[in-house]
């Protein structure tokens, strides 16, 4: 349980009290209560505030603020405020103002705007961490900390070129290392001197805002080395705060499948994962679904928090629609279905004046509770009130796990060549979205995680093998795992440098395949998958585009091969008998029911089932355990109604009704059933 004084899904979110005067504050407890709020995130940005200059604090606002709210029954999530620096620091101090890609100086304004070096940024942001968790270390409304706001963003100033370097010394030892690591001898780039290594931006060796770079291996290094500052900087509030409040957990915001931070190392460091959802209207759903797995995955399967999501909508998409009448509810319960044990919102009340001031809020501008968006919020929390703990710290089993990683990703991202087109998290999507349709459960994991309690793995564009993967992949598959891998697989090292003897590489061997080259084509062009014989759920041709791989078999069974150019007939589709498992291999990037269809054949093998014997398109199935009590959350996405038929009879936990095997859920509803 995150944290016993509130054992229940946390219903809440940011509060900026600040903006406002006293008679609001009384109204908005008045509401809060209406709408059964029972936390706010404060203090996300209120530096300049809490310190209008060097040895002045000013937190007496803060502590009316906690008191008060604490009196009308909401806990506080109680942020740093060191999301934001304030102006009379950039103006007195300009090492905490960033260096952007371009190489210039920033002045004063934004948020999220320290250079993660600074020596000044460092020492006030620890500080104000500190006095924060001194002040309140034993106020009984504090559930728990989260430190800063959304960190992200690089830095290239003076402070963290030379931390780069630094940096660079610990990881690689001499600056030999360093010159073999980055293949500096191509266009004459050997290193003499740390001095000479400079941060790839776009005065180096990277443009297009850093989508494009001449050395992989500088810019891969300079995305972990940013990742790492960040995180230092996130450690030293954290450690600041654990002095004295040691039992409270800490965490930060999150932002899903944001690529700048490698969220698995992140993830060591926090106590609990939360993380912030805005999808737009035209979001699949199923993204969105797997954001949240990938969420849960970063530590281990553990409940996370849903910090933040709009009750309706936002202000800085291009088309800030509104959430429609009851998909509110209906993306919370997502969040939950897939782990989540707290909703909240950016934000409680709607501000007046800035960016955000067309962001939804649960009390709109009119200011009272006549409104729908307020309607829809108090209806929520009344359920949650209503469901108490009932499935809080509820657990998921998957048996079929999707790897995800941030550093592959960065190295495809900045590969130059084979394809523009190619996009990882897309290639893991349509893996995930095969096994979503068919209401299979599914973890992502990082290439830590062990591997022995799950039967299939799926490893899409597995670019980069970090050193011991491979091994691990093998061990697994010849213990009898399925492993599943695609084109533009095993090819390079964890810096970014090619396994010679051919792709793919480390993986060859378990594979049984060698692929010889890889062609690239406009993603609109397709060749086909035509299957040697029916298998399961497939048979006959299906389509491929994007890459594709002409590969030789060394050992592995031809399950499918290409239709046409001059590569027909060679494999597209391979499975290599491994030890008691099998690893396949996709050459190529396959349509929907291709991939569906394989991953229901791979499913069935190993008797993997569906969650429910059959749902209509659109419904989503997830399933939470504790104490041997299964939690079957159904979410129709559909505005209209749909069918489903369960495997047994269950109870609605909301209705209290028993629900028999084949029921009706209303459009844009959910139902949570117990067993
Ligand atoms: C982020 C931030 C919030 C707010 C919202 C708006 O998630 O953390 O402060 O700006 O976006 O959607
Ligand atoms: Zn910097």
């Amino acid at each position: 349980m995150i944290n016993k004084r509130l054992p229940k899904v946390w219903y809440g979110g940011d509060y900026n009290p600040e903006q406002w005067d006293k008679d609001t504050w009384d109204e908005d407890y008045r509401m809060f209560k209406l709408a059964g709020i029972d936390v706010a995130t404060i203090n996300v940005f209120s530096w300049a505030l809490n310190q209008p200059n060097e040895d002045t604090y000013h937190l007496e606002w803060l502590d009316e603020t906690i008191d008060r709210l604490h009196e009308n029954g909401v806990f506080v999530c109680l942020a740093t405020s060191t999301g934001a620096h304030p102006a009379w620091m950039a103006r007195k101090y300009p090492d905490i103002r960033r260096v952007d890609f371009e190489g210039r100086k920033r002045q004063f304004g934004g948020r999220h705007n320290s250079c993660p070096s600074s020596p000044t940024y460092r020492k006030y942001a620890e500080r104000m961490a500190s006095k924060l968790a001194e002040r309140y270390k034993n106020h009984p409304a504090v559930l728990i900390w989260h430190v800063s706001n959304e960190y992200g963003g690089y830095c290239y100033c003076d402070n963290c070129a030379n931390g780069f370097r630094e940096w660079l010394k610990s990881r690689y030892d001499t600056l030999d290392a360093v010159n073999k690591a980055w293949n500096t001898s191509f266009w004459g780039h050997t290193f003499y001197e740390w001095e000479e290594i400079v941060p790839p931006n776009g005065l180096s060796e990277e443009w297009q805002g850093g989508q494009n770079t001449n050395f992989q291996g500088i810019s891969l290094d300079y995305r972990r080395f940013q990742s790492d500052r960040l995180l230092e900087c996130y450690q030293l509030e954290r450690d600041a705060i654990r002095k004295h409040t040691p039992d409270i957990p800490i965490t930060t915001n999150l932002m899903g499948l944001y690529p700048e931070l490698d969220y698995f190392k992140w993830a060591k460091e926090m106590d609990i994962i939360s993380w912030d959802n805005y999808p737009s209207i035209d979001t699949p759903v199923s993204l969105t679904a797997m954001t949240h797995d990938l969420m849960r995955g970063l530590k281990g399967g553990d409940p996370f928090m849903l910090m933040e999501q709009t009750p309706s909508q936002q202000n800085w998409q291009p088309y800030n629609s509104l959430k429609r009448p009851g998909v509110m509810r209906l993306w919370s319960y997502q969040a939950v279905a897939r782990g989540a044990d707290t909703i909240m919102f950016f934000q409680l009340r709607r501000s007046i004046g800035a960016t955000e001031k067309y962001h939804g809020a649960v009390i709109e501008h009119v200011g009272h509770e006549q409104t729908r968006v307020f309607r829809e919020s108090a209806d929520l929390g009344r359920e949650l009130i209503q469901l108490s703990d009932k499935f809080i710290d509820a657990r998921i089993n998957a048996r079929v796990a999707i790897v995800f990683d941030w550093e592959n990703r960065w190295a495809i991202d900045l590969s130059s060549g084979p394809s523009i087109a190619l996009d990882y998290v897309q290639e893991i999507h349509k893996y995930y979205d095969a096994l979503y349709e068919q209401n299979v459960q599914v973890d992502m994991i990082g290439v830590e995680e062990e591997l022995s309690k799950y039967d299939i793995v799926i490893a899409p564009v597995l670019y980069m093998v970090k050193s011991g993967h491979a091994k691990k992949l093998e061990a697994f598959v010849a213990a009898g795992g399925t492993l599943v891998t695609t084109f533009f697989s095993g090819i390079v090292n964890e810096n970014d440098l090619v396994t010679t003897g051919g792709y793919p590489g480390e993986l060859r061997k378990l594979l049984g395949i060698w692929a010889e080259e890889i062609d690239a084509l406009d993603p609109k062009v397709t060749n086909q998958i035509v299957m040697k014989e029916t298998l399961g759920d497939l048979q006959g041709e299906y389509e491929c585009n994007l890459l594709f791989d002409l590969i030789h078999t060394e050992g592995a069974e031809v399950l499918a091969t290409y239709g046409s150019d001059f590569y027909q007939g060679m494999p597209v589709l391979t499975k290599n008998i491994f030890g008691t498992g099998h690893a396949y291999y996709v050459a190529s990037s396959p349509d929907k029911a291709f991939l569906k269809g394989l991953l229901s054949n791979l499913c069935h093998d190993k008797g993997i089932e569906p969650l429910v014997k059959s749902a209509e398109q659109g419904v989503e199935v997830s399933e939470r355990v504790k104490a041997g009590k299964s939690y079957l959350f159904l979410l129709n996405h559909n505005e209209e109604k749909a069918t489903f038929v369960l495997k047994e009879q269950r109870k609605d936990l909301i209705t209290g009704q028993s629900i028999s095997q084949k029921a009706t859920i209303p459009g844009r509803a959910i139902m949570i059933l117990e067993n």
